[in-house]
């Protein structure tokens, strides 16, 4: 293990004396710790680098990935598959309620299918089963689906299939908010497309220009980014859009706030008519009416969403006085089975001055914000990716489409400033379906925008009991 990992190594456990027993804030977390048994039933799904020997590392699964059998219907290709692992854990009715297609059913090419397959993809989700097959047909798409439900999968899979990879040209493009959330969609795109001969490039802000610019005289047939550096190499007319036929706008709604709307208009006037627009999000204020309706053509409309937030997720708060929060997260962490945390701050600040106090605690913890130099970023995020470290404190940054599969627990340490966020944020727990806990510390100041958000999303969050049955979210 590299001990380099964290800027705050943990303590040794004294730290823990400054924040002495109060016996209110007890009343507000769970007792008894459950077994080990438990822990592992929050394995992750895939075998991941690193031995976990620390216990500080979450639980890696140690069955070693099985090879798929053929058949005798000409699918001996079946054979030759490495898959991961099956997932045996529990998944609700956000990713089960199914028609019952199967991938085989949308014709892709067999290449395709077999980077389906070995990530781990058996079956669409049900916004795949709605999504791919208008995708594959060219077709707008406006379409809201739960957090965690495999919104990515619905449109990497129709894009991946679209592109001509004997075409050297920019096929298609897609936009996300965040640095980090490109690197992870980039990186979903090239597992899925590891049998087929796509580029896919990833460019943001916070990297060399120059090396962009190198990148892009080879070829590239998928661009993966933020607005405004692929804007910036639009018009310096490096990176040429005039054969972009597929935009895909991840988290959609962010996409068209003050902050990049202005890129993103002035990037789609580099697009070719003949394009299909690809909008996904689990949010759509009505923000997107005006867009919707200014860019789209005859666009097929998904909404999964009767209900908004996520089955498996159990919401709690733990109301409390804002000296008070430090002694209760601590509390949380010697009563909560944490596989891995994202812990949520309202500010850059907050975040800093939080993730050293959980240090001096004695607890594992990283950050990450906005303010960080992108290097830093991206080794803080690949290592908590990895499972180096059990806790991270974040701003918003990590609020939208981050999807790291060992995640349980979600705590907004300061309740979200709007109702949107809190879904997202929630939502890094309980990814496809599985079973995860959110706990907000709510002061007594936060009590109208808690109740706010309750009626917003049509959801109730509960005290959190003194003593938590861990099996309504360990399992
Ligand atoms: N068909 C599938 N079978 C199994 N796992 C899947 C499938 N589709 C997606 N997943 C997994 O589900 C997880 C969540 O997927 P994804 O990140 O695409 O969700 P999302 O809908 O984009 O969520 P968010 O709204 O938070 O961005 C990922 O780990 C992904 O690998
Ligand atoms: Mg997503």
């Amino acid at each position: 293990m590299n001990n380099n990992r964290g800027r705050y190594q943990p303590g040794t456990g004294t730290g823990r004396g400054a924040y002495q027993q109060q016996p209110q804030a007890q009343q507000h977390v769970q007792r008894g710790q459950p077994q080990n048994h438990q822990q592992q039933q929050w394995s992750r799904r895939a075998q991941l680098p690193g031995n976990a020997t620390n216990a500080n590392e979450i639980q890696t699964s140690s069955s070693q990935p099985p090879v798929a059998s053929s058949d005798s219907n000409g699918q001996d290709w079946k054979a030759s598959l490495r898959l991961p692992p099956p997932d045996t854990r529990y998944q609700t009715a956000d990713v089960t309620a199914t028609k019952g297609n199967e991938f085989e059913d949308y014709f892709l090419k067999r290449d395709l299918l077999k980077g389906i397959y070995e990530k781990g993809f058996e079956k669409p989700s049900p916004i795949q089963e709605e999504s791919i097959p208008i995708a594959l047909t060219g077709s707008d798409i406006l379409a809201r689906a739960k957090n965690g439900t495999g919104k990515t999968g619905a449109f990497c899979i129709p894009v991946l299939e679209r592109i001509d990879p004997n075409t050297n040209v920019i096929q298609a493009m897609i936009l996300v908010p965040t640095r980090e959330l490109a690197l992870q969609t980039s990186q979903v795109c090239k597992e899925l497309s590891k049998y087929l001969n796509i580029h896919v490039m990833v460019t943001t802000g916070g990297t060399s220009l120059r090396d962009d610019i190198m990148r892009l005289h080879q070829p590239v047939h998928l661009l993966v980014g933020t607005p405004g550096r692929i804007l910036d190499l639009t018009k310096k007319g490096v990176c040429v859009l005039k054969d972009c036929t597929m935009l895909v706008m991840d988290e959609a709604d962010k996409l068209l706030s003050a902050e990049f709307q202005p890129s993103l208009e002035e990037l789609i006037q580099f697009l070719p008519q003949n394009r299909q627009f690809l909008m996904y999000s689990a949010t759509f204020p009505v923000t997107v009416k005006a867009f919707k309706e200014r860019h789209l053509r005859k666009p097929y409309v998904i909404n999964l969403m009767d209900q908004l937030t996520l089955m498996g997720v159990t919401q709690y708060y733990a109301f409390v006085e804002e000296r008070q929060k430090v002694h209760c997260l601590n509390t949380l962490f010697s009563k909560l089975q944490i596989n891995q945390s994202i812990i949520f701050c309202n500010s850059v600040n907050r975040v800093e001055l939080l993730a050293k106090k959980i240090t001096e605690l004695g607890y594992s913890c990283f950050y990450i914000h906005a303010k960080m130099v992108q290097d830093h970023r991206n080794r803080v995020f690949h290592e908590f990716r990895n499972g180096a470290c059990r806790n991270l404190v974040c701003t918003d940054l990590f609020t939208r489409g981050i999807d790291i599969q060992a995640v349980n627990v979600v705590i907004n340490f300061d309740f979200p400033r709007t109702s949107e966020s809190y879904l997202h944020r929630v939502g890094r727990s309980g990814r496809f379906g599985h079973l995860g806990l959110a706990v907000n510390l709510v002061t007594y100041e936060d009590r109208f925008k808690m109740y706010q958000t309750e009626q917003e999303l049509g959801t109730e969050i509960k005290p959190i009991p003194s003593n938590i049955d861990q099996a309504i979210y360990c399992q």
